[in-house]
């Protein structure tokens, strides 16, 4: 007995460290950098102002750092010659944007707060203020994640989902992050806002049954059947720069552009979770907004780990 609670008395703070240790927080910048959350937000709402795209563009890019090897800021490194990163992963290569609107930031924010804030830090808030200038809900941005000194391209690679995913492997590949189906689901509803290339959805638009006939027409007049890789098309054909619940309502009317967007609602069991989100509109900010909060907690470098990049694209 009396060795057992020795064992304890010794290993509780070793317990008590390890709880701790990954947990972000809300005022981590209210003493160091008591600007940092006006800043960004002043500079996202500018460059939204200036084009509406381009919030859809930051909230895809913290997606796209936190699904690999967690919310590290690691999509943002440049490749060199010596240094491969993950800007040239299928999933980003031509297709992820908004480096010059975080350079920006982070330009502003170190003249005020020199090696104090995140570049991971910095996209994570950055995604909160492009939802809400374009219309959506708001949250609490927990902050104190520090910026990778790797990035993974095969990472990249394998863990973020395609658009040709199946429900199932969409549902696993969320799950393999800790998500559940539901905030698959809610998260998806991000393309309530952006645009996709043709590339990405030519397929679809050809080859398959569940997709509204006047909707293929009018997309296939800027998605030819070949040629026209990059032209562009709203994700939300309704309102592509409001983020609304209007997603829902047109996978509904099997007016999913993706393949991977239609597969929410096609029969299969996260039909019911559409028609919820189309309903209610309050659910799903709420979902959604809970489901960020989730995603931003990927498995963040803490303490000692990582680093403060002085520049987002290279490490220190
Ligand atoms: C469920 C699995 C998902 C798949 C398969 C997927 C796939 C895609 C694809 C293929 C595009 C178009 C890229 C291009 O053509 O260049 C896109 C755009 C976009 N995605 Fe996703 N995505 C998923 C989930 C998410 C999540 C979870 C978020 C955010 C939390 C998100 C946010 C966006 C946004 C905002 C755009 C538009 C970007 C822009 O206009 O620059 N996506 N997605
Ligand atoms: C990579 O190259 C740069 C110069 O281009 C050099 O400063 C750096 O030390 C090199 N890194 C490694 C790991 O070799
Ligand atoms: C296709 O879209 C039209 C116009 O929005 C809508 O009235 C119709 O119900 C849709 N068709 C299907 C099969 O959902």
């Amino acid at each position: 007995m009396a060795n057992i609670s020795l064992v304890l008395l010794i290993i509780f703070p070793f317990l008590l460290r390890l709880s701790s240790a990954q947990s972000l927080s809300a005022n981590f910048y209210s003493s160091s950098c008591p600007n940092v959350l006006s800043v960004i937000k002043t500079a996202v709402n500018s460059a939204v102002s200036s084009e509406a795209r381009m919030g859809a563009s930051l909230l895809r890019l913290h997606f796209h750092d936190c699904f690999v090897n967690g919310c590290d800021a690691s999509v943002l490194l440049d490749d060199t010659s010596n240094f491969t990163g993950e800007k040239t992963a299928g999933p980003n290569s031509g297709s992820i944007r908004g480096f010059d609107v975080i350079d920006t930031i982070k330009t502003q924010v170190e003249s005020s707060c020199a090696g104090i804030v995140s570049c991971a830090d910095i996209l994570a808030v950055a995604a909160r203020d492009s939802v809400v200038k374009l219309g959506g809900p708001s949250w609490t941005v927990l902050l104190g994640r520090r910026d990778s000194t790797t990035a993974s391209l095969s990472a990249a690679n394998s863990n973020l989902p395609g658009p040709t995913s199946s429900l199932s492997a969409l549902i696993s590949s969320f799950s393999n992050k800790g998500l559940t189906a539901r905030e698959m689901v809610a998260l998806s509803g991000s393309h309530t806002i952006g645009q996709a290339r043709c590339t990405t959805f030519r397929t679809r638009l050809y080859n398959e049954a569940n997709i509204n006939a006047s909707f293929a027409t009018t997309v296939k007049a800027n998605c030819p059947q070949s040629g026209g890789d990059n032209n562009l098309s709203p994700l939300d054909i309704t309102s592509p720069t409001s983020f609304d619940n209007a997603y829902y309502k047109n996978l509904q009317i099997q007016k999913g552009l993706l393949h991977s967007d239609q597969v929410l609602f096609n029969g299969g069991s996260t039909d019911s979770i559409v028609n919820t989100y189309s309903s209610n509109s309050a659910t799903f900010s709420t979902d959604f907004a809970n489901a960020m909060v989730k995603m931003g907690n990927l498995s963040p470098l803490t303490g000692t780990n990582g680093q403060i990049r002085k520049n987002c694209r290279k490490t220190n």
